[in-house]
């Protein structure tokens, strides 16, 4: 599935811990335009469940782990993220879903567009007709 990618990003470790920086079209593949975290999310709960026309995301789990099942419509994805220096590239036109938060997970999501309610697919048959609009 083209349409994602695992970055690994540069960890700086000089023996008082890490730190990483993330840098717009360099570490992450877009001009940042919003950041949103998540937390706190009961174990049993399903997040995401969209698709995006435009939006192009990466997900990086700060704390804890969770699940990420990606779906072009041909194929599905699980990934798992449980580091903060790896970040999961999404692009646009990828059905996804979020589960398995462990109860100290902290994601955090770096968009390349504004939020804007017109840009979401929540219904998974719509989604599958957007993709083929054009055969
Ligand atoms: P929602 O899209 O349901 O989250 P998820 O995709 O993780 O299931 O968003 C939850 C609420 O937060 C909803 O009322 C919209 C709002 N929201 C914003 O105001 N700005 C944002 O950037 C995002 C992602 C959501």
């Amino acid at each position: 599935m083209k349409e994602y990618k695992l970055i690994d990003f540069k960890k700086n470790s000089d023996g008082r811990g890490f730190l990483i920086a993330l840098e717009e079209d360099r570490d992450i593949p877009f001009k940042i335009k919003r950041v949103y975290y998540i937390y706190d999310t009961p174990m049993d709960v399903v997040r995401g469940r969209h698709a995006h026309r435009k939006l192009q995301q990466v997900i990086i789990c700060l704390k804890g782990s969770c699940d990420f099942s990606l779906d072009n419509g041909e194929e599905k994805i699980l990934v798992h993220l449980d580091k903060p220096d790896i970040g999961l590239y999404i692009g646009n036109n990828i059905w996804r879903e979020f589960t398995n938060f462990s109860s100290d997970c902290v994601i955090m999501v770096l968009a390349s567009e504004h939020y804007n309610d017109k840009d979401y697919i929540r219904d998974y048959k719509v989604f599958l007709k957007y993709l083929h609009k054009n055969d």
